[in-house]
């Protein structure tokens, strides 16, 4: 028998445009993520790409794994610098992703680099650690096409500093991936993702 979780709708810990992210109920250090069922379901030209029908809502699982799966391969280990995958569940709100949740110092859920520099400004260690990240990232051959503060959590390091860590936008969205099989084409693209993030970081650190 399949075990189907009990999500409760009040209980959601973060949200994006694609899915809402729950407390796992059975497991503390885990993180549900429940995919939004798509607005729009007239058949657009987005709608009728290969990838788009073979997936469907779950494209961008599909996408985050081809990357984890990737860095498992290059690294022989976990790679650090996104939570870990554990798979996916049935619960009463549809399938879940089960992913490793990021905590901050206190062991609440991490926040994201959005609502952290809203409350604590944008200092020069969170912008070496974002230097940080994308290393890690370039190092384990994951490329995020979407490298934005929301994307991005502020977890904890070694001694309680800071530790960034990608939590989505993990996936290369172009037909021709010649950054999964180039590294230097992927740090060169990783680092004018990382100026566009940084623009983003100062603009949101300018509204503080
Ligand atoms: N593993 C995690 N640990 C801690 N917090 C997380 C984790 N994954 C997601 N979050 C929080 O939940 C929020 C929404 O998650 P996520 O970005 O995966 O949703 P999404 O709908 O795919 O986003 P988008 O709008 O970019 O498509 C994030 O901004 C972050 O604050
Ligand atoms: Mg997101």
């Amino acid at each position: 028998m399949i075990h189907s979780l009990s999500l409760d709708p009040r209980n959601c810990v973060g949200e994006g445009s694609g899915r809402m992210v729950f407390a796992h109920p059975d497991n503390r250090d885990a993180l549900v993520k429940i995919f939004k069922p798509r607005k729009n379901t007239g058949k657009s030209f987005r709608s009728l790409r290969p990838v788009r029908l073979r997936f469907g809502l779950f494209k961008a699982a599909y996408k985050e794994y081809e990357e984890y799966i990737a860095a498992l391969a290059r690294l022989g280990h976990l790679p650090t610098c996104i939570p870990a995958f554990w798979g996916f569940v049935e619960t009463n709100l549809g399938i879940g992703m089960v992913v490793e949740r990021i905590d901050d110092a206190d062991g609440n859920v991490a926040p994201n680099l959005f609502n952290y520099i809203q409350n604590h400004g944008l200092s020069n260690d969170l912008l070496t650690q974002t230097n940080v990240l994308v290393d890690e990232l370039v190092e384990a051959g994951i490329a995020s096409s979407d490298f934005r503060a929301r994307n991005i959590v502020v977890g904890v390091g070694e001694g309680g500093s800071i530790r960034l860590i990608l939590v989505d936008g993990i996936a290369e969205n172009t037909l021709i991936k010649i950054k999964s099989y180039c590294q230097p084409v992927l740090r060169m693209w990783m680092a004018k993702k990382h100026r566009r993030l940084i623009e983003e970081l100062r603009k949101i650190a300018e509204h503080e």
